[in-house]
């Protein structure tokens, strides 16, 4: 995502060489986040989030709201929606930072009888088309056709209306928005196949509680019958398995010992398995994973695939770890055409990664070298900060404002475990 005006000329400094030992608190889960807000466009009997992640994203998705007419007040990890959209037309200037926006086409459809959204900026790690949540709108009954920049939907007075959604490609969002476009629509939805993510089930879960009829999320086939109202509703948001994720293999990069709390592991399990196979001791509790890594990580192969499989959004960041692995190893990324944007920084620091339709071929090297690199989206950013971790002398990362989009307190998280982080300018 090309976010020009959030772009700031900070940036992170790492001395590479701890080993990183002790706790650290997961926050909750950025993916869940920006579809809950969304909700609050049709919530408009009071609606709160708790455990709301304070990142530029949820930011700009609350202003986003706030310029439709939703007030929202933001406290203690808290936010309270209050009021109905007032317009039906989104701002460019915030849509274009961020491609999520686009999920507020079906709520604002379903509150306003219509809706006009711009067509969200370009994205670093694929040309990521937004043909499915018109799918989604048509096939609910709506008219929607492109104009200047902006997708327009609209219903005639009869409404949305319950029909079949048949999705070619499964698609995290387009899901979330056949969810949230289709529960007060007049009659029976039914989805086929369904994106199932965890950040899709708790959404799910949120409107369940606000009186909705929705059943089978979290398979591939998801039936709705439309309800006319929705309820005042509080929810906890789910905990982030990614930045979970993230922590987990900074305990493989620099010999760690760390406790990672406040989460779900069974959303992880697939990705906890290989990174077992790595040689990661793993210890799971109820909220909380143990991963202890006393040696040098060991190869182990990898494809990214929806879930359950290994999450694309921790593609980079595991492509560090094999790259200081004891031998070689493949990653097939088959989510986003263009995601390995975190090689060449990579090779900077003397990983030996080459990459082929798809397929990036990972020779590990004994030892990084700490380099100036520059990160390109958010994964990837989080990807070069693990890398540094682990490296000789200091490292100097560019491009933070991607990483602020989706990571909560970072420095301090990581020099809680003993990193030497520092942001400056
Ligand atoms: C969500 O993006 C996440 N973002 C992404 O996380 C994540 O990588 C992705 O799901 C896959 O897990 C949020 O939840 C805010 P998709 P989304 O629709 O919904 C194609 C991060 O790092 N497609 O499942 O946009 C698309 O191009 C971000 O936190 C269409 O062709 O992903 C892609 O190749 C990055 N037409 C594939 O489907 C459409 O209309 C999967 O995309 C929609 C998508």
């Amino acid at each position: 995502m090309n976010d020009f005006s959030n772009e700031s000329n900070e940036k992170i400094f790492i001395t590479g060489g701890t080993q990183l030992q002790g706790n650290v608190r997961i926050s909750g889960a950025k993916n869940a986040a920006l579809p809950l807000m969304t909700l609050s466009l049709i919530l408009n009997k009071g609606f709160t989030l708790s455990n709301m992640p304070d990142l530029a994203d949820t930011r700009l998705m609350s202003n986003l709201l706030a310029e439709l007419g939703i007030n929202n007040s933001w406290k203690f990890g808290k936010v309270n929606f209050h009021g109905a959209p007032k317009i039906n037309e989104a701002s460019y200037e915030l849509v274009r930072q961020m491609r999520a926006s686009i999920l507020v086409l079906g709520p604002l459809l379903a509150s306003k009888g219509s809706a006009r959204v711009p067509l969200p900026g370009g994205c670093a790690i694929g040309t990521r088309p937004i043909d499915l949540h018109v799918l989604v709108m048509e096939a609910l009954g709506a008219n929607v056709y492109y104009d200047s920049g902006f997708i327009i939907a609209s219903v005639g007075s009869e409404g949305l209306k319950g029909g079949l959604i048949d999705f070619p490609k499964v698609s995290v969002g387009a899901t979330e928005s056949a969810i949230m476009t289709s529960v007060l629509a007049k009659g029976k939805t039914t989805i086929i196949n369904a994106a199932h993510e965890p950040e899709i089930v708790d959404l799910a879960k949120c409107l369940i509680s606000a009186g909705a009829d929705i059943n089978g999320v979290g398979t591939s086939t998801i039936i709705i019958n439309g309800v006319n109202e929705l309820n005042p509703v509080d929810h906890e948001i789910v905990p982030d398995r990614i930045e979970a994720g993230s922590f987990a293999i900074a305990s493989g990069m620099t010999k760690g010992n760390i406790e990672i709390t406040h989460i779900r592991p069974k959303d992880l399990e697939f990705f906890l398995k290989v990174l077992n196979y790595t040689g990661s001791e793993i210890k799971i509790d109820t909220n909380s994973i143990n991963i202890t890594s006393s040696k040098r990580p060991e190869p182990y192969d990898i494809v990214t695939q929806t879930h359950p499989g290994f999450p694309t959004d921790l593609q980079a960041q595991y492509m560090a770890l094999m790259s200081i692995a004891s031998g070689s190893a493949f990653i097939k990324e088959t989510i986003f055409e263009n995601r390995f944007m975190h090689v060449p920084e990579l090779l900077r620091m003397g990983a030996n990664i080459s990459i082929k339709n798809q397929i990036a071929s990972i020779i590990g090297v004994k030892e990084l070298k700490g380099s100036k690199v520059m990160a390109s989206d958010l994964r990837a950013s989080m990807s070069l900060i693990l890398a540094a971790l682990a490296a000789l002398g200091t490292s100097e990362i560019d491009g933070i404002h991607h990483l602020d989009r989706g990571y909560e307190k970072i420095e301090d998280k990581l020099s809680n475990l003993g990193a030497i982080i520092r942001r400056s300018k």
